[in-house]
């Protein structure tokens, strides 16, 4: 027996990365998933991985800031499962760059995509998730919604905007019994992280290792995440256990806002 069987969850983003960690952990503890992803391809990878593990999921596809995909998206799960109990938002995108060099284009794709998606997400999802004895929504935003690299002025914007629209979200759909949480994770390890590495270093292999290796230091644990870490915090934020945590920000960062970059110089060993 898992704590989510019965339900059915969307998790938009679910193709890859954080998404598809999330799909997995809901999965294993007996939801169906509807995967959604930006290609069907990449979703399809998701959904096999997940029957194969003896789970049920289906896969949709398209771009998360048409409304029209968001609709899809929502009524696949109620033709294929008749209802919809779980909304985890995932989908997103990184651009680098200062308010001076992010062209309005870029701002507005990532608005579009990052914020835009989850309200769309939330405003077709939100109905069923109503009628369901156990609705609930996980928003993934970022520790850059709390604390920022530089150049990155639209990510970590629209980062800050998602934890404002989960607030909102947590306290509008309270009487109707849903819970509304944002998760911030720190770097994961993820085809997204791994594109920056690449951005970053020298561009080979090894240079995104040593990338990874580097921002790992700056989390206190030492090391960055695994998709699955997060999933897991999901997993059990969408479960009844976590029956009185709403309008939270969750950190599963390893430490990376708890550090002051100050630290004190220490004493030597003695020898
Ligand atoms: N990887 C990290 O270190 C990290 C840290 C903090 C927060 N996050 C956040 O976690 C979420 C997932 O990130 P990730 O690292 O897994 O990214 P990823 O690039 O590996 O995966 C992104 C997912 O979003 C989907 N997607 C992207 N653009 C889309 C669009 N226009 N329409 C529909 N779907 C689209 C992709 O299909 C994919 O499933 C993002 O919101 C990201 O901001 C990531």
């Amino acid at each position: 027996m898992g704590e989510h069987d019965g339900r059915v969850a969307l998790v938009t983003g679910g193709s890859q990365g954080i998404g598809e960690g999330i799909a997995l952990a809901l999965a294993r503890q007996g939801s169906a998933v509807v995967v959604h992803g930006l290609t069907q391809d990449f979703a399809d990878q998701t959904v096999g991985a997940i029957v194969a593990a003896g789970g049920r999921a289906i896969g949709v596809a398209g771009a998360i800031s048409d409304p029209e995909t968001s609709r899809a998206a929502v009524a696949a799960a109620v033709r294929e499962y008749g209802r919809l109990d779980t909304l985890v938002t995932s989908a997103g995108i990184q651009r680098y760059g200062d308010v001076v060099s992010t062209p309005e284009s870029v701002w507005d794709e990532v608005f579009d995509v990052n914020v835009k998606g989850v309200y769309l997400s939330a405003h077709f999802a939100l109905p069923h998730l109503r009628v369901s004895p156990a609705g609930s929504v996980v928003i993934v935003s970022s520790a850059q919604a709390t604390a920022t690299q530089n150049q990155v002025a639209a990510y970590s914007s629209s980062k800050g905007a998602l934890n404002a629209l989960a607030r909102a979200m947590a306290v509008d759909e309270a009487e109707f019994g849903i819970r509304v949480n944002s998760v911030s994770p720190g770097s994961v390890d993820t085809p997204m992280l791994r594109a920056s590495a690449k951005l970053f270093g020298d561009g080979s292999d090894a240079g995104i290792e040593r990338v990874l290796a580097n921002w790992g230091t700056s989390h206190a644990l030492g090391r960055i995440a695994q998709p699955a870490e997060i999933g897991e915090v999901v997993s059990f934020l969408t479960s009844t256990r976590a029956s009185f945590v709403t309008g939270s920000e969750v950190r599963v960062d390893g430490g990376l806002l708890a550090r002051i970059a100050a630290a004190l110089p220490m004493p030597e060993e003695p020898k």
